[in-house]
């Protein structure tokens, strides 16, 4: 059975006592809504360590935008079951008074790899992801942590940050699942509209056509910019950005390098949706 715990000096007793025992712990952070592709991180903390504790927080400081929160689909009991079922040890559900107490005044900000393309269009949004993704590693204690790839740019932010202040856990990257269209799963994928879902594969098709287009020699500048238009001319709202960039410093690339990316942000109907691809 799946122990669910809100209270992180509850939590912290109990990681205590696994820690005694010589247990490695591994979480997977999340806000819930769980999918296939949450599970998925379930699964490699599962293999990779000997408790996984995952946490469920819709964490108010990295959204920007009100409405995008008020929206933000929750269903904690069909979450749980899904947990339970996937022999998670613990569920860490805290509420926002507990994570953000009277007083909290701290936040954690890593420059560089958070300044384009999501910390363009979301300003505060990656402030929001490192301070609660610090918060939620000192609160569980965990020798690992689970993240998709899904989101490349928060993986690298996260990657970044541990680095940077020498934090005590190790950070695996996941591999993106997706539907079997190519749609890469995402708790917001629920708020598509019924035509706006069956054209949203088209996202990664494009995407694999601009990759395979790079690497049979395009002009980067190029093929990107035809790549915008034909997104348009699918019926894809703004694009708000589609760049080739390298994998883990996200510098900008004007010629195919070794671990080059592309990554995608835009808008169909009133869902915003991000998608990376290798190249
Ligand atoms: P959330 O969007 O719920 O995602 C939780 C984790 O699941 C992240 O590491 C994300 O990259 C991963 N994930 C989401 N969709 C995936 C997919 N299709 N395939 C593989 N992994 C996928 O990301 C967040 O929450 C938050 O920013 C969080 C890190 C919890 C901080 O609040």
């Amino acid at each position: 059975m799946t122990l669910v715990i809100r209270n992180s000096a509850e939590l912290q007793d109990k990681v205590a006592a696994w820690k005694r025992s010589g247990m490695l712990v591994g979480v997977v952070p999340t806000m819930g809504a769980l999918h296939d592709g949450h599970l998925s991180l379930v699964k490699a903390a599962r293999a990779q360590s000997d408790r996984v504790i995952v946490t469920i927080f819709v964490n108010p400081m990295q959204f920007n935008n009100t409405d995008d929160l008020s929206k933000y689909p929750r269903d904690e009991a069909r979450d749980l079951a899904l947990l339970d079922e996937a022999g998670v040890d613990v569920l860490f559900a805290p509420d926002v008074a507990e994570v953000y107490p009277d007083g909290f005044s701290t936040t954690v900000s890593v420059s560089g790899v958070s300044a384009p393309m999501e910390g363009e269009h979301r300003p505060g949004h990656f402030d929001g992801v490192a301070t609660v993704v610090a918060k939620l590693f000192g609160m569980t204690q965990a020798g690992r942590a689970f993240f998709g790839e899904k989101d490349w740019q928060q993986l690298q932010v996260v990657r970044r940050m541990v680095r940077d202040l020498n934090l005590p856990v190790t950070v695996i990257g996941c591999p993106t699942i997706r539907e079997a269209d190519g749609l890469a799963m995402s708790s917001r994928n629920v708020r598509l509209s019924h035509e706006d879902r069956s054209m949203a594969p088209l996202l990664h098709q494009v995407l694999q056509e601009l990759a395979a287009s790079l690497r049979a020699g395009a002009d980067v500048g190029v093929a990107l910019a035809s790549a915008r238009a034909e997104l348009a001319a699918k019926g894809f709202g703004t694009v708000e950005y589609l760049d080739l960039r390298a994998g883990d410093s996200l510098a900008p690339l004007a010629q195919l390098e070794d671990n080059a990316r592309l990554l995608v942000a835009l808008w169909l109907g009133n869902v915003r949706l991000i998608d990376n691809i290798p190249v």
